[in-house]
């Protein structure tokens, strides 16, 4: 026999609820939530509502939140009612940059629960003396038990909770014990309920798993409106927070941050930072005006061919993707005609950076022929552009955000796919020099 589950429904908007309210939380109105069973065919009447009835839920009311490197790549801030899942290696700095959060959502005067189900209070509170600042507005709560939180959450009411983490927290009616998948999916699936119904915006830690996925499976991931991804090199103080998932706003967008003393802070000028110890006129080294999401970025790109000392030749590459590199290898190989089959090559994006766009292309074909020849690149100039197969230099997106960051850095010159001069030469006051392909890229890079 199937059991039925029973609960509530707005009979303005269309919201399901779990419990009676007199006023609907998800659109207001009042009187409008009647019980409604959610066996298929039960219902009592139509459930269905026109998009024009519905009143706005507010979703573009947004938190904003301390750093305003998050609030930009979250779309202008947090949303209130939304679930985020924030991800990351352990001691990477999760916990640090939401309890700085947490303080200063506090300090602005909102109503935040910090559930910690991994530290103890203690612990956080040291944490929060290193941070510096209180707030009588941040609630603490030392607890594992899924049930009790929630108990907590609707005592409170907070406008935002924090749960650290949602891998050690258990649903104490689930035979299963804390980090399975049963329990994770449960775990989430009764938070969001409970968020979602009190317009409580949920943010939970989730820690990296072997295979690089938060918290495990990717259901999570599939249930949160937002999926962050803290990111840092071992002793290196620079963090990036990567938005992998945004219902409410552009995914694939980054923030670097610096971890200090006293929490994450805002890097000024990451591509500054990215360049200060480059040294100048050494083959091998170019400068890229890569984009992250919305985000230009100035890095370089050092390259290093050597011969190869016996066996099969090395290929060792950080901060760029292996499948593009292969298929720059082939285009230097078939087009530029540069054999490398018995050459050591090394590639590397110095600060820890990435480069997983194709406007990485030409920097680092440049690279490895200037490394090659052993006759450096220009310093004055910086570069950009996918490089096809056919060995065409091939137009990016972002290319007047691209020519303006390298202008703001003092550049001179940009060598650029020839079909991006046009865009650049309107808008930027950087001098755009085009190829079309990537003989023409390496006569004008020879040349300047
Ligand atoms: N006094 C300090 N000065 C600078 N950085 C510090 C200091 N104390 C801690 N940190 C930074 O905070 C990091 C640990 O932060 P945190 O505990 O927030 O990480 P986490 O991601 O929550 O870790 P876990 O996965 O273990 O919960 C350290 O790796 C270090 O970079
Ligand atoms: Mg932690």
């Amino acid at each position: 026999m199937v059991k039925e589950k029973r609960g509530y429904v707005c009979t303005g908007c269309g919201a399901f609820l779990p419990k009676w309210v007199g006023k609907c939380p998800s659109c207001g109105q009042w009187n409008t939530v009647v019980p409604v069973s959610s066996k298929p065919g039960k219902h009592r009447g139509p459930r269905y509502v026109s998009l024009g009835a519905i009143p706005s839920s507010g979703e573009d009311e947004r938190l904003r939140l301390p750093l305003e490197e998050c609030n930009r790549v979250l779309g202008g801030g947090l949303v209130r009612g939304s679930m985020v899942l924030l991800g990351g290696e352990p001691g990477v700095g999760k916990s640090t940059v939401l309890l700085q959060i947490a303080m200063a959502l506090a300090s602005n005067g909102e109503k935040v629960l910090y559930v910690c189900a991994e530290e103890n209070l203690p612990q956080v509170k040291l944490r929060a003396q290193r941070i510096g600042g209180a707030s009588p507005n941040l609630y603490l709560l030392q607890e594992t038990r899924v049930e009790e939180i929630l108990t907590q959450v609707e005592l409170l009411s907070p406008r935002v909770m924090v749960l650290d983490s949602i891998q050690t927290v258990v649903l104490e009616d689930l035979p299963s014990s804390p980090g399975t998948v049963v329990q994770l999916r449960e775990a989430t699936a009764r938070i969001m309920e409970a968020a979602k119904s009190t317009n409580t915006t949920a943010i939970l830690v989730g820690h990296v798993t072997k295979d690089g996925s938060i918290a495990g499976p990717k259901t999570l991931e599939h249930m949160v409106d937002t999926v962050l991804q803290m990111e840092g090199e071992k002793g290196q103080p620079y963090r990036i927070i990567r938005v992998l998932k945004n219902r409410f706003g552009p995914a694939m967008e980054m923030a670097i941050l610096e971890m200090t003393e006293k929490g994450l802070k805002e890097v000024k000028d990451p591509s500054a930072l990215f360049l200060q110890e480059r040294l100048l006129d050494t083959p091998g080294s170019v400068v890229v005006a890569s984009l992250h999401g919305s985000k230009p970025l100035l890095l370089e790109v050092q390259a290093l061919v050597a011969p190869s000392t016996g066996g099969i030749p090395r290929r060792v590459m950080a901060g760029v993707d292996p499948a593009r590199t292969s298929f720059i290898l082939a285009v230097v190989e078939k087009h530029i005609g540069i054999q490398l089959q018995n050459l050591d090559l090394f590639i590397n994006v110095p600060g820890g950076m990435k480069i997983a766009e194709p406007g990485g292309d030409l920097a680092i074909l440049l690279a490895l022929v200037s490394s090659f020849h052993e006759r450096p690149v220009s310093c004055s100039l910086a570069v950009f552009g996918e490089v096809g197969l056919g060995g065409e230099v091939r137009g990016v997106k972002g290319a007047i955000y691209r020519a303006k960051e390298a202008e703001r850095h003092g550049f001179p010159k940009l060598l650029l796919p020839s079909s991006d001069v046009e865009r650049v030469t309107m808008n930027a006051g950087i001098e755009p020099i085009g190829a079309s392909n990537v003989r023409e890229a390496l006569e004008i890079a020879e040349r300047l």
